[in-house]
């Protein structure tokens, strides 16, 4: 790779690590919402959890920024998008929300295991293998997470009927 394309490859790879910085944040915002708007104390435990591996998240990614020499003050858009989204998100806390929670949480690791994805591969190309490692760690815990919500769609289902005053 000439010297240009290599600078314009770790540019990118930083954008990326901000993005998911970024996104990192909004999402414990929205981890926090959603604990505080569950009852149901296995699915708190769950959120609990990962809230506590989010935290990690965003450190390895802040680590990675203040290690390539980039603050966190510029990323104003990223910002923007991920929090509109926890906005977005945010809004629906009051009402049926057992099954809007788990909605929104699966569709947000499957956000997360995309950037990640990306991130990853970004990382490879400007040879950059830390930020590739953590960006792997930080996906393998993500797809973890859309697992156990995966296992728990019934439950969900159950949860929102109940809150109708519907048993199941
Ligand atoms: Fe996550």
């Amino acid at each position: 790779m000439a010297q240009g394309e290599e600078d314009k490859t770790q540019q990118k790879m930083l954008d990326y690590i901000e993005n998911a910085h970024a996104m990192e944040q909004s999402i414990l915002r929205q981890l926090g919402s959603m604990i505080s708007s569950t009852d149901d104390q296995e699915i708190v435990e769950m959120l609990r959890h990962h809230r506590e591996e989010t935290e990690q998240h965003e450190q390895r990614l802040r680590e990675r920024l203040d290690a390539l020499g980039r603050g966190t003050s510029t990323r104003k858009e990223a910002q923007t998008i991920a929090g509109s989204m926890a906005k977005g998100i945010a809004d629906q806390v009051r009402g049926d929300q057992a099954g809007k929670n788990a909605r929104d949480a699966f569709t947000t690791e499957y956000m997360e295991i995309a950037s990640y994805e990306l991130l990853e591969r970004l990382a490879n190309q400007a040879g950059d293998t830390e930020t590739a490692g953590v960006a792997r760690a930080n996906r393998s815990e993500d797809e973890a997470m859309a697992q156990r919500i995966a296992a728990n769609w019934d439950k969900f289902v159950d949860l929102t009927l109940a809150e109708e005053g519907v048993q199941t």
